[in-house]
Formats: C-alpha cells, structure tokens, sequence
C-alpha cells in the first residue's frame, strides 16, 4: 500500500510540530533515533509517526535518560509505524526502573556527602566520596587521580543537544 502525502512530513512542519531545532534532528537522525527519506527535489521528509519517536526523545530528555539509552529502548520499537500505547507503557516502566535506580544512588550519595559536612579530612583512605571501596587503593601510591592525564579520568554526565 502506498503512503499519501499526508503521512510525511516535511523537516519545517517536524520543527513546527515537536519544537525540535533542525540540528538536534539531524542529530537525533545521526544516532539512527528517528529516520527520513528523500521526497521530491531530493527533499528530506519524515514519515508521520516520527513525530512519536520524537516525542520520546523530548521526554527522555527531560526525565535525564541518557540518548543512548533511548537507542536502546528503541531497538524495541517498530520502525514502520508509530509505538503503541502498550509500547509506551513498556518504555516507561524501563525509564521509572532507571529512575529510581537513580534516585538510590543519588540517596546513597547523598549519605556519603553527609559524613563529609564538618569532617574535610578528604583522606584518600577514608572518605568514601573521593575513593568509593577504597578503589584507588591498587593504582599506587600518592595522588593517583592527578598523576593520571585527564583522557583517563572517568566523566560524569555526558550530555548531548
Ligand atoms: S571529607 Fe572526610 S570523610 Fe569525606
């Protein structure tokens, strides 16, 4: 069965409806998030249940669940037509799980910091925040972490467009 026109639309009329810039698309498209064809003049157009796919991606964003992780809900979704409510109530029990791992280890955070407030020992050797399970403890001696270049320290929070 062939597509009418009605079922793609345009990269303006995709800005217009999801508040998506053009770059974070061509971005989202990159990561192999959401998908167009060439219309007419070569133009790029979107089929109609992107808009789904990008709404997704709106609220992962603000739920602060990394892309990457949307790609891999995404493996699961159907790329032919637009998530059903049941895949929807299937990604966002994964998305709560992740957040309230989240929050735990926020919580657990938190605790460390807590023995911090009034101690300032920042004893390699006991403060749980700067070396967790004393991991710092086979790398050698002495201030491992700033010997090290800074390609090799470990980056929290990686965020994208
Ligand atoms: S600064 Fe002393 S335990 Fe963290």
């Amino acid at each position: 069965m062939r597509a009418s026109p009605e079922d793609h639309l345009t990269i303006g009329e995709i800005i217009r409806r999801t508040g998506v810039s053009a770059s974070a698309l061509h971005f989202y498209e990159r990561k192999g998030l959401i998908f167009s064809e060439r219309g007419s003049g070569n133009q790029r157009i979107f089929s109609r249940h992107m808009l789904r796919r990008i709404s997704l991606i709106i609220v992962a964003k603000r739920l602060n669940i990394p892309l990457s992780d949307v790609a891999d809900v995404f493996t699961t979704l159907p790329t032919d037509r637009a998530p059903t409510h049941r895949d929807w109530q299937r990604v966002s029990r994964m998305w709560k799980k992740q957040l309230e791992e989240r929050r735990r280890a926020i919580e657990d955070l938190e605790r460390e910091l807590t023995g911090c407030i009034g101690c300032g020992c920042l004893s390699m050797k006991a403060c749980l925040l700067l070396n967790p399970d004393d991991a710092l403890e086979g790398r050698g001696p002495g201030p491992v972490r700033l010997q090290e270049p800074r390609a090799a320290m470990p980056r929290r929070g990686v965020r994208t467009p």
